[in-house]
């Protein structure tokens, strides 16, 4: 199969309606889509991207209000958090109703929804009128797409089209929570802080750490996101201190003085924001490159920090 990148709404929206799987863009990172409703369709995101059945999928729609359509019930809390946060980054887990396959949600009977920002498929969903069911378009336990290329680089030749919306701008999947009554429990820190979702709906929980074939929500499996290569995380004075061989490559925020060797920084003015932008795309570079040698030193564990530090962990041996 012959894999184009474009941009026409209605080329992919005419893939999706006739039941094929097309990469589309998001604010977060590039996904893989297919009709949410048509399970033969949402299989073959399954088999596309070489991923196990027991991961479920994330279903992209148009508006919260639309949610109504595939859930049972939303709480309270959702609402507000939906208010504050959508479009953008992040992804409820609410209690799914029979329109929804259970293909979609691995049998679970909460369903994850989420409403992206980005304006072309906000388009797509609208002209196409489906629920899209998209997990990140990479192959399964691969660093996340942030351009329509990096899309083509990994899946080219098993899907026709690609829907090219430029650079990812977040950067970071979306932050996955849950509700308990009023209580907002984080299933995967992402692209919406815990600090912003604290700041509207008072103390989140964190889930605790699954199991490896059972996983809540798999993007919290222990190794996942991650390079081909070996990757080694350190803290600053460990890399400055030790004899490292010259040709070690060393991701960071901002390169540490006494660092000789060749570094990747991911924001040189230290905002954690334009880190978060650029993390897949060090570690793809990283990946690619000829160090014999990865090393990488956490960012500040606030903020997105939390998130690039979360997916650092899960990339690194
Ligand atoms: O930003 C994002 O969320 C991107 C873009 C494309 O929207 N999508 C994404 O999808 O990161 P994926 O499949 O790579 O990660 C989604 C995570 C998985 O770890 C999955 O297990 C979890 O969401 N998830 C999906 N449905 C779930 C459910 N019903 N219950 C628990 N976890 C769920
Ligand atoms: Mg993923």
């Amino acid at each position: 199969m012959n894999t184009q990148i474009g941009t026409s709404v209605h080329r992919a929206a005419a893939l999706l309606l006739g039941g094929s799987v097309v990469g589309i863009p998001t604010e977060t990172v590039y996904g893989l889509a297919a009709n949410a409703l048509d399970v033969v369709a949402v299989s073959e995101i399954f088999k596309v991207k070489n991923r196990p059945r027991f991961d479920p999928l994330i279903v992209h729609l148009p508006s919260f209000k639309a949610a109504k359509d595939y859930t049972l019930f939303i709480p309270p809390m959702a609402h507000r958090l939906a208010e504050a946060f959508c479009p953008g980054p992040i992804t409820f887990l609410l209690p799914k109703s029979d329109r929804i396959p259970d293909l979609v949600t691995s049998g679970s009977e909460r369903v994850a929804i989420r409403v992206p920002a980005h304006p072309l498929t906000l388009e797509l969903l609208q002209v196409c009128g489906l629920p899209l069911a998209a997990p990140s378009a990479n192959p399964f336990g691969y660093i996340s797409p942030v351009t329509a290329q990096h899309v083509a680089d990994q899946l080219g030749g098993k899907i026709e089209y690609i829907l090219d919306g430029g650079p990812s701008v977040i950067g970071l999947e979306s932050t996955i929570v849950g509700f308990e009554g009023d209580q907002v429990r984080l299933y995967r820190p992402g692209g919406i802080s815990i600090e912003r979702l604290e700041a509207i709906c008072g103390r989140v929980a964190t889930a605790t750490v699954s199991s490896e074939n059972h996983p809540q929500a798999p993007g919290m499996l222990t190794s996942h996101y991650a390079p081909r290569k070996p990757l080694r995380l350190i803290d600053a004075s460990e890399a400055i201190e030790s004899d490292f061989p010259s040709d070690t490559l060393l991701l960071c925020l901002k390169r540490p003085l006494q660092w000789r060797g060749p570094v990747l920084e991911l924001s040189a003015t230290g905002s954690l924001d334009e880190a978060a932008s650029n993390l897949f795309s060090a570690l793809r570079t990283m990946d690619q490159s000829g160090a014999p040698l990865l090393l990488a030193i956490p960012v500040p564990e606030k903020e997105l920090g939390r998130a690039i530090n979360d997916r650092l962990r899960r990339a690194a041996v």
